[in-house]
């Protein structure tokens, strides 16, 4: 009986001893020994004949040859696959032509963004910016709007709580007030950027959106000064004749206006957009208040200046006529394909 043993020490002393080279030695390899006829079954079909009192030690046997037959085996087509991978590799083709990667386009927002710029850099002025979050009082102190100033509520914001005094900024105006403090006048900035509010008055209403501001200071600026840069401004960007200056409210201009394009009625679309006015309110601007250039450390008596801001998504969807603004925040790219061509 020692000799079944004998003869199974013997073929794994075999497996062990065997180096198949490629894959084709190795299927050999795996036919000889795992196959279905190979002799591992061969010896395990012995179990019968081996004496009760051995049956266990031959079983161990067995599973010492089954499992160095595999280990190897797996171990090695691991190998040999890599090596065909690789050897496939090398075969590559380097002269042939790229795979096609498909061009993005800008986003409508930042497309509006870049022409709102353009228009005002033609005109002299430059961009500047600021940090999303901002403190208390460039977003709101300096702008003439302290603590318990009721125009708060008009733009409620999100707080840092680790960081008292901390804020998401309401408007890009804080960007005025830092190149203030940094500069003396002659000052004419944009400020593009995006601007937080926390507010839910519709639920079109979206916590971020997008803003440029301007600002205009130096000896002898005028109200006529602002109108006439404005009014290049609405002919550049939307073609329009006219503009409307209706008196509001901001705390850091006096007087303020908000700025209307003259769209008419002629068209349904424009009657439906103006509410039948034919007017299109599209920004909010002013005369720098003088506690503002106070507050930043600008000579109110020598110099005056005029600040105005708008929303741009507003403004991106009088431009290309989008009927929803969450399609520009829900970023579907069905819908942004349709401005590859816009710059
Ligand atoms: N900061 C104002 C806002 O966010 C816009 C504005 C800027 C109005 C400058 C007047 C002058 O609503």
């Amino acid at each position: 009986m020692s000799d079944i043993f004998e003869k199974a020490e013997l073929v794994l002393a075999e497996i062990n001893a065997q180096s198949p080279a490629n894959a084709a030695e190795l299927e050999a390899f795996r036919i000889q020994y795992l196959g279905t006829k190979g002799l591992i079954k061969g010896l395990m079909e012995e179990m019968r004949n081996v004496p009760n009192e051995r049956k266990r030690d031959y079983g161990q046997l067995m599973n010492r040859l089954k499992q160095d037959a595999e280990t190897k085996h797996d171990a090695l087509k691991e190998v040999f696959e890599a090596q065909a991978q690789n050897a496939a590799g090398s075969a590559l083709d380097l002269s042939a032509p790229g795979e096609p990667v498909p061009l993005g386009s800008r986003h409508p927002v930042a497309v509006t963004m870049n022409r709102i710029v353009e228009i005002f850099t033609r005109m002299g002025f430059s961009v500047a910016d600021g940090p999303e979050i901002e403190d208390d009082w460039h977003n709101f102190t300096a702008m003439n709007t302290p603590e318990d100033h009721p125009a708060r509520d008009m733009q409620d914001t999100f707080y840092v709580v680790d960081a008292p005094g901390m804020l998401l900024r309401t408007h890009t105006s804080p960007v005025q007030a830092r190149v203030m403090e940094n500069r003396q006048p002659p000052i004419r900035i944009i400020a593009p950027g995006r601007v937080y509010r926390n507010e839910t008055i519709s639920t079109r209403s979206h916590a971020q959106f997008h803003q440029v501001e301007g600002l205009y200071i130096d000896e002898g600026v005028s109200f006529a000064d602002l109108k006439q840069t404005l009014l290049y401004f609405a002919q550049e960007m939307f073609g329009a004749t006219k503009i409307r200056l209706r008196p509001s409210f901001f705390p850091f201009t006096e007087p303020s206006a908000e700025m209307d394009i003259w769209l008419g009625t002629d068209t349904e679309k424009n009657y439906r957009l103006t509410k039948g006015t034919g007017w299109l309110e599209i920004l909010g601007c002013g005369m720098v208040d003088p506690q503002v250039l106070e507050n930043c450390g600008i000579d109110s008596k020598k110099y005056s200046g005029f600040a105005f801001g708008m929303g741009i998504e507003r403004q991106a969807l009088r431009l290309y006529e989008i009927g929803d603004i969450r399609l520009l925040f829900e970023n579907d790219v069905r819908f942004l394909r349709q401005f590859a061509a816009a710059m």
